[in-house]
C-alpha cells in the first residue's frame, strides 16, 4: 500500500492520541475527492457521523450538501470534507483545546496531501483550530485569509444556520465569494446554479 492518503487513513483510524478515542464508534477520517481544490473543514463528528464513520451526514450535513450543490460543489465531484477532530466528543460538546491540538497534525497531513487551493472553515472551532485559538467566527467570517499559500474563507457552521436561519443570508454571501475565488484560481468555467 503506497498511496499516501490510504496510509494516512490507516494511521488516523487507529489513533488514540486523546481521550475521545475511548467513546467513539468510528473515527471519521473525512470524505471526498482526494485531490479536490476545495476543502471544507468542520468541527468534529456528531452522533450520526460517529455511527456511520462519515462526515456531515446528519441534519447539518444535509444543509451543507445543499449549499455545496447549489454552489456547484459536492463530495463526489470536486470537494473534500474533513473535521478538526476525528472522534465524537461526548454529548456533542465542543472539542477541548487539548483535543484539537492532539488531532490537528492529522488535519495538517490531510491538507498537505489533498493540496486544496481554497479552504472553507465551517464555524468557530475550525477557525480556532486552524488559524487562531482566540478568533471569533462573527468577526472573521466573509473575509479571505491566506494561510500557507492557500485561500481560506471562514463562514458559519451549518448547525448555526439551522439554529438561526437569519444567518443564511450572510452564509450565501460567503459562498458567492467562494464561487468567485474558485473561478479565479481553479476553474473559470465552474458552474453554479446560484451565482
Ligand atoms: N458537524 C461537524 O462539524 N462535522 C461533522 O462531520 C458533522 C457535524
Amino acid at each position: 500500500m503506497d498511496d499516501p492518503f490510504l496510509q494516512l487513513r490507516e494511521q488516523i483510524l487507529s489513533c488514540n492520541k486523546c481521550d475521545l478515542c475511548q467513546g467513539r464508534i468510528h473515527v471519521v477520517f473525512g470524505e471526498g475527492v482526494p485531490d479536490a481544490k476545495l476543502m471544507c473543514i468542520g468541527e468534529g463528528p456528531g452522533y450520526y457521523e460517529d455511527q456511520q464513520g462519515r462526515p456531515f451526514v446528519g441534519a447539518s450535513g444535509q444543509l451543507l450538501d445543499k449549499i455545496l450543490a447549489v454552489s456547484g460543489f459536492s463530495r463526489q465531484t470536486n470537494c473534500f470534507i474533513a473535521n478538526i477532530v476525528k472522534c465524537r466528543p461526548p454529548q456533542n460538546r465542543d472539542p477541548r483545546p487539548d483535543e484539537r491540538e492532539a488531532c490537528i497534525p492529522w488535519l495538517m497531513q490531510q491538507i498537505a496531501i489533498v493540496n486544496p487551493a481554497i479552504i472553507v472553515l465551517l464555524g468557530g472551532t475550525a477557525l480556532k483550530g486552524l488559524i487562531d485559538p482566540n478568533a471569533h467566527i462573527t468577526r472573521y467570517r466573509g473575509q479571505w485569509l491566506t494561510w500557507h499559500g492557500r485561500w481560506v474563507m471562514p463562514t458559519f457552521h451549518p448547525s448555526a444556520l439551522l439554529r438561526t436561519p437569519a444567518l443564511k443570508r450572510d452564509a450565501w454571501e460567503d459562498f458567492k465569494k467562494i464561487i468567485d475565488k474558485y473561478r479565479e484560481v481553479v476553474n473559470p468555467q465552474h458552474h453554479s446554479d446560484y451565482h
